[in-house]
């Protein structure tokens, strides 16, 4: 695979060029000044130093939550950074923002959030910044709780917003632990719970059905951290408890969903949703510079950052024009390839006697321990298979698990420590099926060596 074939869907972007300029027929002619020579070689320069990194694109990277954008994003990103619209307002943004608009209604619609409010944003920590700040403004004084496998931006933004964060114990799959959730909402000082549908460090699945549940006995809102794992609500090959909570998403107060991680986006692509459309009024401020042009919304009303790229709404509309996110459709079946490809590692890695996979994968992460007598030798086993992969161009990555979520896997007979460093694989490519007689040989050779 080259870059060459990646970058087919550019072939087309001469002839877009042309549609996009006939909009705008009636202007005199106007060429920028450019020097095409220093271009052309500056960005021979850029493409030097951008070797230095990782094959990200590559199906032998299997290590961190980097995944291809498609490349009708890559070509429609570029398309419309042509014009560089703004989406704050619609003076600046006037396509893209319509555009913006249809693109979040089709992730709501996936969800069965109608009707509801939200829009795209820079990434999963602005977009849980947004659900955390309006719950804050719901629930004024009280605290977050999130799971301790929850990604640490709940903590610190709970830090930023001023309120008490409280960490809910996780069970030995890693997630959130109902009973102790229970416990802790008896106090009453708890405003809003985050519930992880896809933790970032293995992929666990909080039961968002159960946590729903303790509503009629507790007063709180639900917000739905999915910033990974939002797309798996489109499937139908989950396990049974996945299912049960991705099956009741639409009953959240907030979800927040990347775009960037499991939609095929350039980075810059995140979403949050609200199921109630009046939290628009926390947002309310004037613009007298820019909320000129009409009394229609404009998006720049309804988030906290100001200036955005429509190229982002662009990249995204295109993908959800070309490939829609509904069940048994063709994205969908891209994601059905990638949990496949998490399900044949575990079960390999389950069948070697050299490896303890923690449990098996809820969504397309996979986590294991390198069986040693004591859990700090299991460390640095996990950290010498990790380099001697990597010398093998096969790249994962490595997580830190407690014991408690080692434990049933029985990686080690000493507990020398209260932690193990294990092996991460986020097969988050659909190639990753079909790669993984490689991907395993190559592990083979690594943990050989
Ligand atoms: C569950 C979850 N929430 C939030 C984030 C933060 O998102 P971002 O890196 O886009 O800011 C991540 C990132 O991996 C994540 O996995």
């Amino acid at each position: 695979m080259t870059f060459d074939h990646q970058g087919d869907a550019f072939h087309h972007l001469a002839e877009c060029l042309k549609a996009l300029d006939r909009g705008f027929e009636g202007l005199p002619d106007f060429s920028p000044r450019v020097d095409a020579n220093a271009i052309r070689s500056t960005l021979l320069e850029t493409a030097d130093r951008l070797r230095e990194n990782r094959p990200y694109h590559h199906p032998l990277y299997i290590g961190q939550m980097l995944k291809p954008p498609h490349p009708v994003a890559r070509a429609a990103y570029a398309l419309a950074m042509c014009l560089n619209p703004n989406n704050h307002a619609l003076d600046g943004g006037l396509a893209t923002s319509a555009m913006e608009k249809e693109a979040v209604a089709g992730i709501a619609r996936m969800f069965g959030l109608e009707p509801h409010l939200g829009h795209l944003c820079g990434g999963g920590t602005m977009a849980n910044f947004e659900a955390l700040w309006v719950g804050r403004e719901l629930r004024p004084g009280r605290a977050i709780a999130a799971s301790a496998q929850a990604h640490y931006t709940h903590s610190r933004l709970s830090a930023v917003l001023g309120v008490p964060f409280v960490k809910v114990a996780v069970d030995a799959s890693g997630r959130m632990d109902v009973d102790a959730l229970k416990s802790a909402l008896g106090s009453g000082a708890i405003g809003t719970v985050v519930v992880t549908l896809g933790t970032t460090a293995a992929g666990a699945v909080d039961p968002l059905d159960r946590v729903l549940a303790l509503r009629s006995r507790h007063d709180f809102r639900v917000h739905v951290d999915a910033a990974y794992g939002g797309y798996f609500a489109l499937l139908g090959n989950l396990g049974p408890a996945a299912r049960d909570a991705f099956g009741c998403i639409g009953e959240a107060d907030s979800i927040v969903i990347d775009p960037h991680k499991h939609g095929l986006q350039p980075y810059g692509c995140g979403c949050v949703l609200f199921r109630d459309p009046t939290v628009g009024r926390f947002y309310k401020h004037d613009s007298p510079y820019t909320y000129f042009s009409s009394s229609e919304l404009h998006l720049g009303e309804i988030s906290l950052e100001c200036s955005r790229a429509g190229a982002s709404a662009a990249a995204l509309w295109a993908t959800m024009r070309m490939l829609p996110p509904v069940p048994g459709g063709a994205f969908a079946a891209g994601l059905e390839s990638c949990r496949d490809a998490a399900l044949s590692l575990y079960r390999a890695l389950d069948a070697d006697a050299r490896f303890a996979p923690l449990f098996r994968p809820e969504l397309d992460i996979v986590v294991w321990a390198v069986r040693a007598a004591s859990a700090r030798e299991s460390s640095e086993r996990a950290r010498r298979l990790f380099e001697a992969a990597e010398g093998l161009n096969l790249h994962l990555a490595l997580a830190t698990f407690p014991r408690a979520m080692c434990e049933a896997a029985r990686p080690v007979e000493t507990w020398d420590a209260d932690e193990i460093v294990c092996l991460r694989a986020c097969a988050m490519k659909p190639e990753h099926r079909e790669w993984m007689p490689e991907i395993l040989e190559r592990l083979d050779r690594a943990a050989k060596d």
